[in-house]
């Protein structure tokens, strides 16, 4: 059995009693995926995958994706990405600005992302503080939270999600991400997915409403649809949802990218190197084997 702590507030837990460098086996896979619809947010401290290792643990869980922009990636295994603000003989060896504002990933893509996983492997830190810490906010709580007559109203509507909003928002950050190409806009063309899902694990449901990609609610007035999604952009972000997650070197932070929306907070300068391998899981499979877990 593994050793699940709860943080005690809204979202989190600390997973102990296993080595993730190790193959996962079917039981402990169970039981990462109940924790993970009690807690959204599980962290497993001191572990060493090795990127193969990280890869063939995530993918246990759903079909990896590979990022569109094709870059930063770990030398023959695209699956996994590299996010770091760490530049080598002039050249950035990841992705410096990834996930700095609130969203949840993949909400761009047709099938959307069940799953975050990450390794840290460096860890900026000032004075002895921990910097870049990872901010969630729990959907679940957010949903429950909305009033009454904006359930019944958004109750089967649904939201265009659009990667290039969050990639631009980036770029005029001053980021280092050239335009997207034609090419990775075609790859990626803008998605339509209920505003209320039904999560796969507790078949309770969740805002999916997502800062970072929501463009509009379809099938609006234009006016109309801007107020409400910028009504549930500051909602859902509301501090009694929200948990921080700050990092330790060895940490593997495994998330619930449909329970969640999360924000990379860049409080750390360029000289205070911050490394971290991600894999990105896609909820092929969480759709059909979730119900099960719930019996
Ligand atoms: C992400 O959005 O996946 C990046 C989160 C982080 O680097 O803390």
């Amino acid at each position: 059995m593994l050793d699940v702590r709860p943080s005690g507030r809204t979202l989190g837990a600390t997973v102990t009693g296993i080595d993730l460098a190790q193959p996962l086996d079917e039981a402990h896979r169970r039981e990462i995926l109940v924790a993970l619809g009690q807690y959204g947010v599980l962290c497993f401290p001191k572990q060493n995958p090795d990127p193969a290792a990280l890869k063939a643990f995530s993918e246990r869980f759903g079909t990896l994706e590979v990022n569109v922009a094709g870059k930063y990636q770990e030398p023959g295994l695209p699956e996994v990405m590299i996010l770091s603000n760490i530049v080598e003989n002039g050249q950035p060896i990841g992705l410096a600005d990834a996930g700095q504002d609130w969203h949840t990933d993949m909400s761009y893509s047709s099938t959307i992302a069940f799953l975050n996983v990450l390794h840290a492997i460096k860890v900026p830190r000032r004075d002895g503080r921990v910097l870049g810490s990872t901010h969630f906010c729990n959907m679940h709580a957010a949903y429950e939270g909305l009033p009454d007559e904006l359930k019944t109203k958004l109750e089967g509507r649904t939201a265009t999600h659009d990667f290039n909003k969050f990639w631009e928002m980036m770029r005029q950050r001053g980021g280092n991400r050239a335009p997207l190409t034609p090419e990775q806009r075609r790859a990626k063309p803008p998605v339509s997915h209920p505003i209320f899902l039904t999560h796969p694990i507790t078949g309770t449901k969740v805002l999916y409403a997502n800062p970072g990609y929501a463009v509009k609610i379809d099938d609006m007035d234009p006016a109309e649809s801007e107020q409400i999604l910028d009504f549930l952009f500051r909602h859902q972000t509301r501090p009694e949802y929200q948990y921080s997650h700050e990092w330790t070197e060895g940490d593997v932070l495994v998330w619930d990218d449909i329970g969640t929306i999360h924000n990379a907070i860049p409080d750390y300068r360029p000289d205070e190197p911050r490394l971290i391998k991600r894999c990105q899981v896609a909820a092929d499979q969480i759709f059909e084997e979730g119900p099960a877990l719930a019996a």
